[in-house]
């Protein structure tokens, strides 16, 4: 990734246009329409999800999102609010520590772990209104203490996630956690300051998720985050405490195509900055990706490729952030 200047800095100054690099006009409008009625992401309340009957569950409301949205905001998730406001704060100050102090912290050219951005890879790329702070692996002796607990607690909800979805598949649940046992967690904070501009620009460029599952804590009820749906962009609205749930590349390949990677962006406003924190699933490097064993059939064949998930992140970091494009190059091609 190349090195690229801080965002937040930059909406210090006064100003009343953006700079060239975050000029992004061909945006599809991205200022949240209010005056016609959408549909909105599904809820998921987890303290449902263990009723034995499919028809009709919470369960089978997940398996439709899963399949029809890609995204749900789950509620009764079991963290504590006493965490998240714990960790809220320590984020926020995070965000507020001198510019002199991120510097020390920055990305550099060869290791994305830090301050910056991610998939930037020529310098008149255009660039997103937004700083990052990326942690590819989690380890816990590099973590805060509130971090850790956070991770932990995190990591048990997309845990018990996993599981749901596995039932709700019909999927062999010991395959599935086979697949993520001892898994790789990656996290990215972000942070978009209010912009001159906002229709100009984007806070965080279209993309699907390259991860199986990706878990987002929203920091307060500031709107950004759309999700497309039938070609529209449709707002998702923060709910207090909630997570927002999405499904990554790897498990739209794992479930052979029945749960879809949706496309997704970050939109910015001209009055409030807004944080947000991903935290990204995905299994160990040594693992095959392709399809489930367990559901594939004979009238049910393999729609993607099997690679070593090694190989497909690889890959997936070289290039930048193009839609939906890189799943496609998974797909199976007929002929
Ligand atoms: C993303 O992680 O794709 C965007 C997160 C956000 O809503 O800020
Ligand atoms: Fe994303």
């Amino acid at each position: 990734s190349l090195i690229v200047p801080s965002v937040q800095e930059l909406a210090k100054e006064p100003l009343s246009k953006i700079p060239h690099r975050y000029h992004r006009p061909h945006q599809e409008s991205p200022s949240i329409p209010s005056d016609y009625h959408l549909p909105s992401v599904p809820i998921i309340d987890f303290q449902k999800l263990a009723a034995d009957d499919f028809i009709g569950s919470e369960l089978e409301r997940l398996h439709s999102a899963c399949k029809d949205w890609g995204f749900f905001q789950v509620v009764n998730h079991g963290v504590s609010l006493k965490l998240l406001d714990e960790f809220k704060l320590e984020i926020e100050n995070f965000f507020k520590l001198p510019h002199e102090d991120k510097k020390l912290l920055w990305q550099t050219p060869d290791d994305h772990e830090g301050f910056g951005q991610l998939f930037v890879v020529s310098e008149d790329q255009k660039l997103d209104w937004s700083d990052m702070f990326y942690i590819p692996r989690y380890h816990s002796i590099f973590v805060r203490e509130i971090m850790e607990v956070y991770c932990t607690e995190v990591k048990n909800l997309a845990m018990r996630t996993l599981d749901y979805m596995a039932k709700a598949l019909k999927m062999d649940g010991e395959e599935m956690r086979a697949m993520f046992d001892d898994g790789v967690q990656a996290m990215r904070m972000n942070y978009y300051p209010p912009c001159p501009q906002p229709d100009m620009t984007i806070g965080f460029s279209p993309h699907s998720d390259a991860d199986a599952l990706t878990i987002l804590f929203q920091l307060d009820e500031t709107e950004g985050l759309q999700v497309r749906k039938d070609g529209k962009w449709i707002p998702i609205k923060p709910l207090p405490n909630a997570f927002v749930v999405n499904i990554g590349d790897i498990m739209e390949i794992l479930s052979n195509g029945i749960y879809r990677s949706i496309e997704h962006r970050a939109v910015v406003n001209s009055t409030k900055q807004r944080l947000s924190i991903a935290t990204f699933y995905s299994s160990k490097l040594d693992r095959e990706l392709g399809p489930a064993h367990s559901l594939i059939v004979p009238n049910n064949p393999a729609i993607f490729r099997r690679v070593p998930l090694e190989k497909y992140f690889k890959e997936f970091f070289a290039q930048k952030l193009n839609g939906k494009g890189y799943l496609d190059f998974m797909r199976i091609k007929n002929n």
